[in-house]
């Protein structure tokens, strides 16, 4: 039997990987239009580093790390997320002694045991962005306009963000008092899972997609009703930067992260249109990760989007190459000749095919149109001694007459 690939992990295809490289791409031009720069780390870090940032009592770190132990005994864990291992590395490398006030993005794999389904995998790529060393308000709403300005640009209406804030030391403790209160009484109404949060980490409860949890916790009471003045103001100036830039939003204050390091503001882009993943991107503020991770006390705020369900959002719209054109040929001598001329238009920037077996002209067209060239070409002895051919548009049939050389092609192909 021969062997496959391990569940929740995928190929991504030819047929796909144009879609990828449009997501890519739009992603690099929009964050670098804002000042980002990559940084690259590595796929494994110590699992410290991830119990430490994410949290505990998460799922993530409770049930989803791929976590071993290497031939020299220590504990290593593939990257759930980007967060965490990038801010290792900014503190490691000191990025912000040259300046605390960082703009880094990154792509790749992450690395989840989740049960997989459509736009949930057990490898699946992020494309992130996180903002070091700014307090105010207005780097949460460069952030966000920059997020939907990449959904803008990749040609999207779809998803449509949501924000909320989660508080700080200060106010957290506050509400989560105020939800375990209203929760205690309506415990036997919640599921396994949500009861057992409800010790570790009650926040979550409200995230829960359970029916009878979505109902027994319909009534909960607001995080938004117990901010600090400070959480309330930068939340407002979050809500005015975005009214200022017509940015469009919803506030949802039942919307909890997965992860722990979050303070202020959380956000999320979602869609209905991915089943029960609705959420295609998502981040938030995390103004204590960097010192709790040992670094110095700066802030900081950022997202990840999900690859995979972005491109299942663009569906099946067609990104792969077509050829500028394709070179048949009628036999022998010609084949030399043709290799020649798509060797020149190939080094002049030409996108240029032509068949490898010599098959018969009717055969080679056919080829020219599956593969959607936009010109064709035919050479015989009659054109290799004329040096003329005529080249001919596929998608209405016309053709002129052309000198067989480069550039005399090129001006009739662009
Ligand atoms: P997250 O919400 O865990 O946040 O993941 C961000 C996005 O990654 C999700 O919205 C989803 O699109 C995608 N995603 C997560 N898990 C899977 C999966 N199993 N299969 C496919 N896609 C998935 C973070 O990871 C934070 N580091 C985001 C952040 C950056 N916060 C601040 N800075």
């Amino acid at each position: 039997m021969s062997v496959t690939a391990i569940k929740g992990f995928n190929d991504i295809l030819p047929r796909e990987s144009g879609r990828w490289h449009h997501i890519e791409q739009a992603a690099r031009r929009v964050f670098e239009l804002n000042g980002f720069s990559e940084i690259r780390v590595p796929i494994m870090e110590k699992t410290e580093l991830f119990s430490r940032s994410i949290g505990d009592a998460t799922d993530i770190v409770e049930k989803e790390m791929y976590t071993f132990t290497d031939k020299g005994g220590n504990s290593v864990t593939l990257r759930p997320e980007g967060t965490a291992g990038v801010m290792r590395a900014f503190i490691e490398h000191k990025l912000h002694a040259q300046d605390p006030v960082a703009r880094l993005y990154y792509l790749g794999p992450m690395f989840r045991y989740e049960r997989p389904q459509k736009g949930r995998y057990r490898q699946f790529h992020q494309i992130g962005a996180e903002i070091t060393g700014v307090h105010d308000p207005l780097a949460d709403a460069q952030v966000l306009n920059m997020l939907v300005g990449f959904f803008r640009e990749i040609g999207l209406d779809e998803p449509h963000l949501q924000i909320n804030s989660l508080g700080c030391p200060d106010c957290r403790p506050v509400y989560r008092a105020a939800l375990l209160e209203f929760l205690e009484g309506r415990l036997d109404q919640l599921c396994e899972d949500c009861r057992r949060r409800y010790s570790t980490n009650p926040l979550r409860i409200l995230d829960c997609k359970v029916p009878r949890c979505i109902e027994a916790t319909a009534g909960a009471p607001s995080v938004l009703d117990y901010l600090c003045a400070g959480c309330n103001e930068h939340f407002t100036g979050v809500r005015g930067y975005l009214e200022s830039t017509g940015t469009p939003y919803a506030v949802n204050p039942r919307m909890v992260r997965g992860l722990d390091y979050y303070t202020r503001t959380t956000f999320e882009m979602v869609t209905g249109l991915l089943g029960s993943q609705s959420a295609v991107a998502a981040g938030g503020r995390y103004d204590g990760l960097i010192s709790q991770l040992g670094g110095p006390s700066i802030p900081g705020i950022g997202f990840a989007m999900g690859l995979e369900r972005v491109a299942l959002l663009l569906g099946d719209q067609e990104f792969s190459h077509r050829p500028d054109l394709f070179i048949a040929t009628l036999g022998g001598g010609e084949r030399s000749f043709a290799f020649r001329l798509m060797h020149d238009l190939l080094s002049q920037g030409a996108r240029v095919e032509m068949d490898y077996d010599g098959k018969s002209l009717k055969s080679q067209m056919r080829r020219a149109d599956k593969l959607g060239a936009r010109f064709s070409l035919v050479i015989g002895e009659n054109e290799v001694t004329s040096g003329k051919a005529a080249v001919k548009r596929m998608e209405d049939g016309t053709q002129s007459e052309v000198p067989l050389v480069a550039d005399a092609i090129l001006k009739a192909i662009r």
